[in-house]
């Protein structure tokens, strides 16, 4: 970890519902950029080994960071785009109750066989596509205290790369799955459409003031369109009733490789930061 953190924890004041800080560790957890390089190895790694049989697994430091803010111990997690469970481990590691919906049964297994290695309590894990998720046969409908999800970013990692990662030799694309009910393999437009669908079933489960706390990145612009796909999400989320954008946080990925691209004729961004979308339920 890069960002130190407080180490006198300072009082809880006991009108706060929102989470278990005290008001030193609170303001520590409004800075807009985490910027963090997690252990790939050892205690600290959270068996990464196994974990990178995904293409894009999140830190579990960084999911618990985020639910030490939106949730209280204790508290109901859902992540209706598991993965191999970097919230899901995080909710376990802070002791709140996780929910994961994962389309991929390889990526469900990899996640129980992480449980396993760590020593770390299972949390529910339900096998199948996130479009389900309004149906009672699928998930139990009680309501969640937070959602805290990581989907696919459209098209990025299933369509193949290009220019200076194609010349290194990384020019394979890596589709999280090749199943046509993976948003990753959805185009741009459509993505989006789907992605709304899905979580307005899954905000229908949000508690009153709960909060949806949503990763993405974006994509390189084109002539057509600025790819800007956190901009966008925030403009299709915006419809869905009673959910308030609250702004963002932006995590910078310091493990990220860099890349000459462009070089020497052009800009283009080498992106090492991903968006942390904040939404609230106000209803
Ligand atoms: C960015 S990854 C999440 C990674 C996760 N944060 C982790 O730590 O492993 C997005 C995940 O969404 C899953 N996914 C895509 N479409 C889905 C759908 N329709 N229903 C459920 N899961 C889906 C993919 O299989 C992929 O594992």
């Amino acid at each position: 970890m890069d960002d130190a953190e407080p180490t006198d924890r300072g009082q809880v004041d006991p009108r706060n519902r929102l989470n278990d800080l005290t008001g030193r560790e609170w303001i520590y957890a409004l800075r807009s950029v985490i910027a963090t390089r997690y252990p790939t190895s050892g205690v600290e790694g959270y068996a990464h080994a196994l974990r990178r049989g995904h293409p894009s697994p999140k830190p579990p430091q960084l999911m618990a960071e985020l639910i030490r803010f939106f949730t209280k111990r204790g508290d109901r997690v859902l992540d209706p785009f598991a993965g191999v469970g970097g919230t899901l481990l995080a909710c376990a590691i802070e002791g709140r109750q996780g929910v994961g919906i994962e389309l991929s049964a390889e990526y469900g297994a990899i996640y129980r066989e992480v449980c396993q290695r760590l020593e770390l309590e299972p949390q529910t894990v339900v096998v199948g596509d996130a479009r389900r998720l309004g149906d009672p046969s699928f998930i139990d409908q009680q309501l969640f205290d937070l959602i805290l999800t990581d989907p696919p970013y459209a098209q990025m990692l299933a369509k193949p790369r290009t220019g200076e990662r194609k010349k290194r030799g990384q020019g394979e694309a890596t589709p999280f799955t090749a199943d046509p009910a993976d948003l990753g393999n959805l185009g741009y437009w459509e993505f989006l459409g789907e992605l709304r669908g899905i979580l307005a079933s899954a905000t229908g489960l949000l508690k009153p003031r709960g909060y949806l706390v949503l990763f993405t990145k974006d994509l390189q612009p084109t002539p057509e369109h600025h790819n800007m796909l956190h901009a966008d999400i925030v403009a299709e989320l915006r419809s869905l009733p009673n959910l308030t954008f609250r702004g963002y946080r932006i995590w910078h990925d310091m493990s990220q490789n860099l890349y000459p691209f462009g070089y020497p004729f052009a800009f283009v961004s080498n992106q090492v930061h991903q968006f942390i979308l904040v939404f609230r339920k106000e209803a």
